[in-house]
C-alpha cells in the first residue's frame, strides 16, 4: 500500500491516530491516541440487510457513501481532535467487498493528501486480533491467534505484529456464516449469531446431535456439515406438519444444540493450537467471540491448559475502526524504528 503523500510523522509518542474501516456493513471511524480509545463511532447498514439473510454488497457500499462523513465528524467530535491534529490515518485495505472497501479508502487518501498526513493500509482480520490488545492490557508475542467472523476463520501464530503464519482456517463457510445460515433455516433473522445465542438460553442442548467435522492431523475447519445437518432435522421435525417452520421450543433446542456444538468446535480447535505450537497465549477476535457461550468454554478451557487468554471487549468484537487505528499505530512505530 504505496503511501499517496510523502510526509512521515515525526511523533512516537501520543500519537492521535484516525482508523477508517467500511469492509463490509459497518462505516466506521475512530481517534485513537497511542493505544487508547478517544472515539469510536459506527453506523451500521445491517438493518437494511436484515429481509435478505445476508449482507447486500451494493446496499452496503451505497450506505458508507452517504454515512462516511457524518461518521467521520461524530468522531472527531467525540474525541475532541481537529483533523489537523491527527498524526496517522490507518484504514482497512482488505480482506472485504471491494466497493465497500474503496470508500474508506478513498476517504482516508484524500485526507491524507489534503492534509499531508501519513497512511498506512491495515488487514482487516489482522485488526480482529487487534482489538485485544487496545487499552491496557499488553499482549505479548508469540500468541496464537483465532480470527472468527462473518466471513473468516482463521488460526494464526502471531509472532510480532507484522509476522503471521497462517496454521489454519475454514474449507467451506466461516463460522458467523454457519450462524447466519443456520437463523435463516430457523426464520430468526440476520445477523445470526446473536439472535441464536438468545433463543439457545430456552433450548435445551441434547436435543440434538450435530457433527463436528474433525481433521485431527490439520488445523482447518468446516462448518457446512453440521449446517446441512440442521436443515436435515429442521426437514425432519417438519415432515407430517403443516406449519412452515418448527414449534418455538424446538428451534430453541436447536439453536442451543448447533451454539453448543460450534463453541466446541473452536474451543478445542484453538486449544489444539496452542498445544501444538507450544504457545501459551491465546487472543480471539471477530463478532463471533462476542458469543457468550463461547467465551465461557474458551476461559475454562484455557485455565486449565494453562494458557493466557485474550479476549476482546464485546463492543469490539464486531467490525470498528479503533482496532484499525490501534494496530495502525503499533505497525507504523515499528517500521519507523526499523524493528
Ligand atoms: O467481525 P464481524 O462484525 O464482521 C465480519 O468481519 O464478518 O462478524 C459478524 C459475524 C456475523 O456472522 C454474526 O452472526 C456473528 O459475527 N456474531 C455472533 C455473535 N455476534 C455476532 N456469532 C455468535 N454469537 C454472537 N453473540
Ligand atoms: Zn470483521
Amino acid at each position: 500500500f504505496k503511501n499517496p503523500c510523502i510526509s512521515v510523522c515525526k511523533k512516537f509518542k501520543n500519537m492521535y491516530v484516525l482508523g477508517i474501516e467500511t469492509s463490509c456493513d459497518e462505516t466506521a471511524v475512530a481517534v485513537t491516541k497511542d493505544n487508547e480509545i478517544l472515539a469510536n463511532s459506527v453506523s451500521s447498514s445491517v438493518h437494511l440487510h436484515k429481509d435478505f439473510g445476508g449482507v447486500i454488497p451494493e446496499i452496503a457500499c451505497r450506505y458508507h457513501v452517504e454515512y462516511i462523513n457524518y461518521v467521520l465528524k461524530e468522531a472527531l467530535a467525540t474525541a475532541r481532535v481537529g483533523l489537523d491534529e491527527i498524526d496517522l490515518i490507518a484504514v482497512t485495505l482488505k480482506p472485504g467487498l471491494v466497493g465497500a472497501l474503496l470508500v474508506g479508502i478513498s476517504m482516508a487518501k484524500a485526507l491524507s493528501l489534503a492534509k499531508k498526513i501519513p497512511l498506512i493500509g491495515i488487514d482487516h482480520l489482522r485488526a480482529h486480533l487487534y482489538a485485544a490488545c487496545i487499552g491496557k492490557k499488553r499482549v505479548s508475542y508469540p500468541f496464537i491467534g483465532l480470527v472468527i467472523s462473518g466471513g473468516h476463520t482463521s488460526l494464526y501464530l502471531v509472532r510480532d505484529v507484522d509476522r503471521y503464519k497462517l496454521l489454519g482456517q475454514t474449507l467451506d463457510d466461516a463460522a458467523g456464516e454457519a450462524f447466519d445460515k443456520v437463523a435463516k433455516l430457523l426464520n430468526l433473522g440476520y445477523p445470526g449469531g446473536p439472535i441464536i445465542q438468545e433463543r439457545a438460553k430456552r433450548g435445551k442442548v441434547d436435543k440434538f446431535l450435530f457433527p463436528k467435522s474433525n481433521f485431527d492431523k490439520t488445523l482447518n475447519f468446516s462448518f457446512s456439515g453440521i449446517k446441512t445437518s440442521v436443515l436435515y432435522h429442521v426437514r425432519y421435525l417438519l415432515k407430517g406438519k403443516l406449519a412452515a417452520k418448527p414449534s418455538e421450543r424446538e428451534v430453541n433446542n436447536v439453536a442451543a444444540s448447533f451454539q453448543d456444538t460450534m463453541t466446541d468446535i473452536l474451543t478445542e480447535k484453538a486449544i489444539e493450537a496452542c498445544r501444538r505450537e507450544r504457545v501459551k497465549r491465546l487472543v480471539l477476535g471477530g463478532g463471533v467471540s462476542a458469543n457468550a457461550l463461547l467465551r465461557k468454554k474458551i476461559s475454562r478451557r484455557a485455565v486449565e491448559s494453562g494458557i493466557k487468554l485474550f479476549l476482546p471487549e464485546k463492543k469490539l468484537c464486531l467490525d470498528n475502526a479503533a482496532m484499525v487505528a490501534g494496530l495502525g499505530s503499533a505497525l507504523y512505530k515499528k517500521r519507523r524504528e526499523g524493528r
